[in-house]
């Protein structure tokens, strides 16, 4: 939640957003970006769900793959372009501006060999991320893979009373500053199992709120 409002606010001015968001995070985002790309084989053809700034795409990028990056903001896009054109991997990236509620306006179902995601399906209610997983699921081969991490729900009983309460601290300010309030998600992991995935691996980063989750669609 506290990373939402940030994060909200951080898009706000794009040019900023990779340098803050690494900051708030302590690196952490940049290791769960390095894990994901590490799971990217070369030649796999790679969908980025609010790829935002480009940077996760990148990374898939350097591993051998192609990518296409989706994104809704115009000025996270123009951020994303200047990042491609410094990396000097524009022609293997390329960007599609649309919401990612609508993947199967544009792509052909068993067309894409892995789905990415960091800190967007946060931002998503659970009627969408429903509809999006099953999406998601049509348009990737058989044998595909989704790797996606966000802010999820403490497991624990203790460290849901905690974020309870620095929730509750902080929904005022933030209902204030951003006119929203966030909630990270309950059962990422379930709302991935019920569009089809079979589940490989649910990953917990210590001493935080972070999940990957990593589901494959079955091969026949
Ligand atoms: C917190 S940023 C994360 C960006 C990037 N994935 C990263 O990890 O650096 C969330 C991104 O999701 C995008 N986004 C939010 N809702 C979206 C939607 N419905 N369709 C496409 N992009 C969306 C925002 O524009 C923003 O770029």
């Amino acid at each position: 939640m506290l990373m939402y409002s940030w994060m909200v606010w951080v898009e706000h001015a794009p040019e900023r957003y990779d340098v803050s968001v690494k900051l708030l995070t302590g690196g952490k985002i940049d290791q769960i970006k390095t894990e994901i790309a590490s799971r990217i084989s070369p030649s796999d053809e790679v969908l980025d769900i609010g790829c935002g700034t480009g940077s996760l795409g990148i990374k898939c990028i350097e591993r051998g793959a192609r990518v296409c990056g989706m994104d809704i903001s115009e000025s996270m896009l123009k951020e994303c372009r200047k990042n491609l054109e410094r990396s000097g991997h524009g022609d293997q990236f390329t960007i599609l501006k649309d919401s990612v509620t609508n993947l199967k306006k544009h792509f052909e179902p068993a067309s894409l060999d892995v789905i990415v995601s960091t800190m967007v399906v946060g931002e998503l209610s659970r009627h969408y991320l429903e509809h999006i997983f099953r999406e998601c699921h049509d348009i990737l081969k058989p044998g595909g893979k989704v790797l996606i991490s966000d802010e999820v729900w403490p497991e624990t009983p203790v460290a849901r009373v905690l974020f309870q309460i620095v929730m509750g601290l902080m929904w005022v300010p933030q209902f204030a500053i951003l006119r929203r309030a966030f909630f990270p998600i309950k059962d990422l992991k379930g709302i991935i199992a019920g569009a089809g995935f079979e589940i490989i691996e649910k990953k917990t980063w210590p001493m935080s709120s972070f999940q990957l989750i990593e589901g494959r669609k079955s091969s026949v």
